[in-house]
Formats: structure tokens, C-alpha cells, sequence
């Protein structure tokens, strides 16, 4: 966290996108300020810029001014961050031009098009001496968060595996508003780049770095969209742990899960999106016939889960989940702390992208 900005100032935010995330973000920071009070710093929505519909966007979702030339945001005087929701073939010069003004920047994942577009931007992003955060939002959902916490302080023993999925059905039709994810040059490794990312992520987050990794995907949408829709990948941790990702935009009665387990040699969690206010855990010490897994539910008891649930049950949902990455930010800004995931962890997963790419055309184990 090294730019200097006057602590006494709100940070002005401007954002870029008025989509599905441009809605999501800007509901979060509506919200932020009543969940975390004054362990966030003050701010103000300044300006949003976009391509179509921009003024009534801005009315809706509470930005004084709007634009339709995003370098309005990223050059501006008087915005302190960028919140960048577009597609991802436009990140890159959004995020370089965002630091070499010096901004403060959130990126929506996937960072890039490929590893070395992502590369380029973390180096711009170092050489400017900004924070900046990836939206990897799960990495910051409560049950994850006490997930870690329960691997870190050896509730589950030494892991041995981790098995993650992430799994859609409605991104495979062309009508879909989503349906720039269908192509390649404006969304980059199509299934494994859009929701692997995520999964890599938790990976990396939950058990650590991975050595190598082995990808077989596949290509079942309709013969005019040339993308993966499909793919399992096997992974090797450098702590020896070995895993199992699974991403697919074909599961057909799926809308939408994320989920994992991670397995220990004293125990194991479990996590599925379906239930996302509570994890299992499974405890190998407990009388045999008392073994099985028991739910957590998550609520006041879980510091990450308290400022959203008055008590336990109320139960989070989708939404939650930008309120506690964007949250984990501002508060990463004040306290100079670094619970969000950073822009090198965006890389990192562009990197992981690009591997499992290459060995699925290559049908090769692929080191990192
Ligand atoms: N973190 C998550 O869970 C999550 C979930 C969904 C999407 N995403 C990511 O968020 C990003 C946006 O996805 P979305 O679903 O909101 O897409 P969307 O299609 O709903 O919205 C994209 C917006 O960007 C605008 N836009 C496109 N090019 C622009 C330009 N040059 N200048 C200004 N505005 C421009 C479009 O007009 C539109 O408003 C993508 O990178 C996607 O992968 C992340």
C-alpha cells in the first residue's frame, strides 16, 4: 500500500461498466459503509463510465456524473480508485492507464486475456506502487475464510487433497447476455478462464501453490463457438498435496455452484455453494460411532460472517459476497493490511489459465 492520499479526504471512486458487476459493485459500496462503519475508510461515487444507457446507470446505481469515455476515470484528478467491471479484453488498458495515473485499482477477474497481457498489467501496477485487488470474491466469502482458518490451525490435519468444481448451465446459450464470454478475443480461455480462475484461486488460497497440473477440456457448444465449455484438471501442490478442479457451463440443473472439499489427514471440509452459509467438517478423532460430517452454520462466532448476520441462520447470499471482498479492500486501504486477494494473485491464475490450455493441447503434465 504505498501511494500517498490524504487520509482525511474520502477516496473517490470511479467506475467503468455498467453491467451485471457494474450493478453488483455499486450496490456493495451503498452497502459497505453500513456493515463496517468506520473500519472502512469514507468514499464517495464519484463518476461511472460506460457504452450505452451510462446516465441512467449512474441514477440507479448512485454515481454523480457519467461518461462515456473511460479514460475520464482512469486519468481524472478527481478519482482516487477505479473499479474496472467490463469485459475482459478491455482490462488490460483500462488497468495500465488506471496506474500510470496513480490510481487505486479493483479489477474484475479474469485479470486478462492470457498470462503475458496479465504480467504486463501486475508490472504496471507494481511499477506505480498502487493497490489493487482481483474480484476472486470467493477467497473472501465467510465459510471460506473459516475454512482457512480451520486448515491453518490444523483442525483437519496435514492436506492431503482438494477436490473443487465450479459448474453452470446457462452460459452456453448465444442469446444469453453473457454471451461475450463465447468469444475468445474478448474473453480469453473461455470456461477455464471465466470460472477456473476462481477455482484456482480458492485452490491456491485453501491447500497453496500448485507444481504442475494436467487439463483435458472440451468444446460442446454449437460448431460457431470455438471455446472450451468444459474441463477437468488434475493438480500437484508444492506441499505435495494432489487435486481435482471441475468447471463446466454444461451442467445441466446446475445454475450455479461453487464448491470444494479438502481432505486432511485428521479430517476434512466440504463447501458447495447450494448451502452457502455453512461448511462441513468432517472430524477422524471423533469416536468411531460418532463420526460424520457436522454442518457449521456460519454467524456472530465467525468473525468474517458477523458484521453481515445479526445471528446465526440468517443466512448470506450473492451479493454478500462483493460487499465482503470490496469490504476486505477498504479495509485493506485503511489499515494497510492485505486480506483481499492482490493483483499478483490475479496473474498468478492467468498463469494457471494459460498452463491447463497447454496441456490440454498438448495432452502433457505442465510444471508452473
Ligand atoms: N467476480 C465474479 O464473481 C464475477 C461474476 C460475473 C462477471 N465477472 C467479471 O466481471 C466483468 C464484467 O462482467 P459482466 O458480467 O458485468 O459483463 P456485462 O456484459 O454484464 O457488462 C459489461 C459492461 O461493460 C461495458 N463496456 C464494455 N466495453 C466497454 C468500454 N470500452 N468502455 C466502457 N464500458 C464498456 C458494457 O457496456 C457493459 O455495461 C468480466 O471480467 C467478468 O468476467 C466477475
Amino acid at each position: 500500500m504505498t501511494q500517498q492520499r490524504d487520509p482525511s479526504r474520502p477516496i473517490r471512486i470511479g467506475m467503468i461498466g455498467t453491467g451485471f458487476m457494474g450493478q453488483l459493485h455499486s450496490a456493495a459500496y451503498k452497502t459497505i459503509p453500513l456493515i463496517y462503519r468506520d473500519t472502512v475508510p469514507s468514499f464517495e461515487l464519484v463518476r461511472i463510465a460506460g457504452r450505452s444507457n451510462v446516465a441512467d446507470a449512474a441514477r440507479h446505481y448512485g454515481w454523480a456524473q457519467a461518461t462515456d469515455d473511460w479514460h475520464a476515470v482512469t486519468e481524472a484528478e478527481d478519482i482516487d480508485l477505479v473499479d474496472i467491471v467490463t469485459p475482459n479484453d478491455t482490462h488490460a488498458a483500462m488497468v495500465i492507464s488506471a496506474a500510470r495515473h496513480r490510481k487505486i485499482i479493483v479489477c474484475e477477474k479474469p485479470v486478462a486475456l492470457d498470462g503475458q497481457q496479465a504480467r504486463l498489467m501486475g508490472q504496471a501496477v507494481a511499477d506505480a506502487g498502487v493497490a489493487a485487488t482481483v474480484c476472486f470474491m470467493y477467497r473472501t466469502w465467510p465459510a471460506v475464510q473459516v475454512a482457512r482458518h480451520m486448515i491453518g490451525r490444523g483442525d483437519i490435519g496435514t492436506v492431503h487433497g482438494f477436490r473443487g468444481r465450479f459448474l453452470h448451465d446457462h452460459v452456453s446459450d448465444p442469446r444469453d447476455p453473457a454471451a461475450w464470454r463465447l468469444d475468445p478475443t474478448r474473453a480469453g480461455a473461455a470456461v477455464i478462464a471465466d470460472i477456473g480462475s476462481h477455482v484456482f484461486d480458492l485452490a491456491r488460497h485453501l491447500v497453496g501453490d500448485v507444481s504442475e497440473l494436467f487439463a483435458t477440456a472440451r468444446g460442446k457448444l454449437p460448431a460457431n463457438v470455438r471455446v472450451e465449455d468444459e474441463a477437468d484438471i488434475l493438480l500437484r501442490f508444492e506441499t505435495g498435496a494432489t487435486g481435482h478442479i471441475w468447471v463446466s457451463w454444461l451442467a445441466t440443473g446446475t445454475g450455479m455452484d461453487v464448491g470444494f472439499e479438502v481432505h486432511g489427514d485428521r479430517g476434512a471440509l466440504r463447501f458447495t455453494w447450494t448451502r452457502p452459509s455453512e461448511l462441513l467438517f468432517f472430524d477422524s478423532r471423533a469416536p468411531r460411532d460418532a463420526r460424520g460430517y457436522s454442518t457449521i452454520p456460519l454467524g456472530p462466532a465467525h468473525p468474517p460472517a458477523a458484521p453481515l448476520t445479526e445471528f446465526t441462520g440468517m443466512g448470506l447470499g450473492f451479493q454478500d459476497g462483493f460487499v465482503t471482498l470490496l469490504g476486505a479492500f477498504l479495509q485493506d486501504l485503511r489499515n494497510g493490511t492485505s486480506s483481499a486477494p492482490t493483483f499478483d494473485d490475479g496473474v498468478i491464475a492467468a498463469e494457471y489459465v494459460d498452463a491447463a490450455l497447454k496441456s490440454h493441447r498438448d495432452r502433457a503434465w505442465i510444471p508452473i
